[in-house]
């Protein structure tokens, strides 16, 4: 079977995991900083902080960001739960604004009208969708408006680049950037994520809180008097200054994502180039198009998403997968919308409120793509679904 996602590992990740257990620290060493440095470096932005998952590292971030019970959030309806559920934890409301029809992405224009509302928003959070990078000079523009704060969810836009060519992850129109190193995503830790941010005092209150908010770096001490004895400062002696978490990453996972990190540009290149190859060999199909119309230059590539009409070709989209698994082609929906789950069903959610997102659900259907699709595979790819869908 052929998966619609998979991770890549070669020999070189697999020494570098046994060199750290051979030789290494396990939990937080050398590893952690090392592979924050090259993110850092990487995307151009000042500071980097790596995390457990990509759900952690929202979840501090909305902390850093101060969500809490009496403000809210606005984020996509299409995303992965954990883009919402991260301003949950914190106590903070959650509000969705529609889609772009084109790029799957959060619409700036629906982002206005959810502000006008009034809804006391301290963050947006757009999710760069399948790696497509989001209009972030029209959300700056609009969340400036009402002085929010912008929490990029770029769980799949690692390598992606934005119109004018910095990277995201630089942080330029936000004040924190997420990724996740889940296996399916651009490169894998196991599990891990990473937030970046170019503002010193988030940076160290993200240090902090990823683990148990103790303090870190040259935080200033609160207790002097216990701090130190004789004018020297007590070997023993930390504190803890506010409430966090354990969310610390391991230089085990650090050590595979760093080797993972070195492949990258390949990984997405060889991406690029089975894009290509699926926008060619579908561009004359009349019962489908690719969902993201427009933008994909600048992408990550995480997902390949095809947009149909089930309805019109007079199948179901249960028994399309059912056939394309028969013949061996693995197959997804990304994503059931957030406002969908009985969770946020309760919480007064509506899906009528977001027409493009429903739309959108109804007809997307995510097919193979990662790097290891041979050329064959992906031959197959296209034959089976032109004659089950073409
Ligand atoms: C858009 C998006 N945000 C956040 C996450 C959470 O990342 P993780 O699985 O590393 O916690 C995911 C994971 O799939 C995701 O797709």
């Amino acid at each position: 079977m052929i998966p619609y996602g998979k991770h890549h590992i070669d020999e070189d990740d697999i020494q570098a995991v046994v060199d750290v257990l051979k030789n290494g620290l396990l939990t937080q060493g050398p590893l952690v900083d090392a592979f924050e440095k090259a993110v850092a470096e990487y995307v151009g932005a000042k500071y980097a902080v790596a995390v457990s998952s990509g759900t952690a590292a929202l979840h501090l971030a909305n902390l850093a960001a101060g969500v809490k019970a009496g403000n809210s959030i606005v984020t996509s309806p299409i995303t992965f739960v954990a883009s919402a559920n991260a301003a949950r934890y914190c106590g903070g409301d959650v509000f969705f604004a529609d889609i772009n029809p084109n790029t799957i992405n959060m619409s700036p224009e629906s982002l206005k009208d959810v502000l006008s509302k009034n809804l006391n928003v301290r963050v947006i959070i757009p999710v760069h969708f399948a790696g497509l990078p989001c209009d972030m000079a029209s959300i700056k523009a609009v969340a400036d408006h009402i002085g929010a704060v912008i929490i990029e969810d770029a769980a799949h836009a690692l390598g992606a680049t934005y119109p004018n060519g910095k990277r995201v992850g630089c942080c330029e129109n936000s004040l924190m950037t997420i990724f996740s190193f889940h296996p399916v995503k651009a490169i894998a830790a196991g599990e891990g994520g990473m937030i970046t941010t170019n503002d010193e005092t988030t940076y160290r209150k993200l240090i902090r809180s990823r683990s148990h908010g103790i303090n870190k770096l040259d935080d200033p001490l609160h207790v002097l008097a216990e701090a130190f004895t004789d004018g020297e400062r007590n070997p023993w002696y930390y504190e803890m200054q506010e409430l966090g978490f354990h969310y610390r990453i391991t230089d085990i996972q650090c050590a595979l994502a760093l080797s993972q990190f070195k492949k990258l540009e390949t990984f997405i290149n060889r991406r690029r180039e089975l894009v290509k190859n699926y926008d060619l060999a579908f561009s004359g199909m009349k019962n489908f198009h690719p969902a993201q119309m427009s933008g994909r230059d600048q992408s990550g590539h995480h997902l390949y998403v095809l947009s149909t009409d089930f309805k019109k070709i007079g199948l179901t989209r249960s028994q399309v997968m059912k056939k394309l698994k028969e013949h061996g082609v693995g197959s997804q929906v990304h994503y059931i919308p957030v406002p969908m789950h009985p969770y946020y069903q309760k919480l007064g959610h509506n899906m009528n409120n977001y027409p493009n997102a429903q739309d959108y659900y109804n007809q997307a259907l995510s097919i193979p793509l990662f790097y290891d699709l041979t050329s064959d595979e992906q031959k197959k790819v296209i034959f089976t679904i032109d004659k089950i869908i073409g």
